[in-house]
């Protein structure tokens, strides 16, 4: 029994000491710099070099427009979804743009106009384009790199940087 208290003793003291190491590090959260906080949550959007796509004629509602960003070797797509989404561009908000290319081991990616998502005939990966590229089925471990687009009063569409890491590229700085 003395045996089993000495036991229950050195569980306590080892939760009070883990307590007063999680004190310590949320205290040492709270006094992070100000650049440091704000640093992390939109980190995600990588700026390339800004690239004319196409003009807002060159779009059919809900036809894949081929183009490549950032440069001629990632393959991509606009899409006038037809329907107003989060991130959408232009004066309907209906324009997006993602990386054709699977994010799991870089098969090309085909659009499917009747749900509106890009699918992989590698693993079966499904995205959904109306859901800012998010993974809705299979193998991949992130959802689609989505283009940041810009819409200038002449209705040319510029890409302007890219939310995920491009597959096949181990860092997406040009
Ligand atoms: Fe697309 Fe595997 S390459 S799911």
């Amino acid at each position: 029994m003395k045996r089993c208290q000495s036991l229950v003793d050195a569980g306590r003291r080892q939760f009070l000491t883990g307590a007063g190491v999680m004190t310590a590090g949320a205290a040492a959260a709270t006094v992070l710099p100000a650049e440091a906080r704000a640093a992390d949550p939109a980190a995600a959007l990588v700026k390339y070099p800004v690239n004319r796509l196409a003009n807002l004629k060159d779009l059919t509602a809900n036809e894949p427009f081929d183009v490549a960003y950032p440069d001629d070797d990632a393959p991509g797509v606009l899409l006038k979804l037809g329907t107003r989404v989060a991130g959408g561009a232009g004066p309907d908000g209906d324009i997006v743009g993602f990386s054709t290319v699977c994010p799991h081991k870089g098969y090309p990616l085909a659009y499917s106009t009747g749900d509106k998502t890009l699918n992989c005939p590698g693993h079966y990966s499904r995205f959904d384009c109306e859901k800012g590229g998010q993974q809705v089925w299979e193998q991949a471990t992130q959802n689609l790199p989505q283009y940041t687009l810009r819409i200038d009063d002449k209705g040319d569409i510029y890409a302007e940087g890219v939310d995920e890491l491009l597959y096949g590229r181990l860092s997406n700085v040009l």
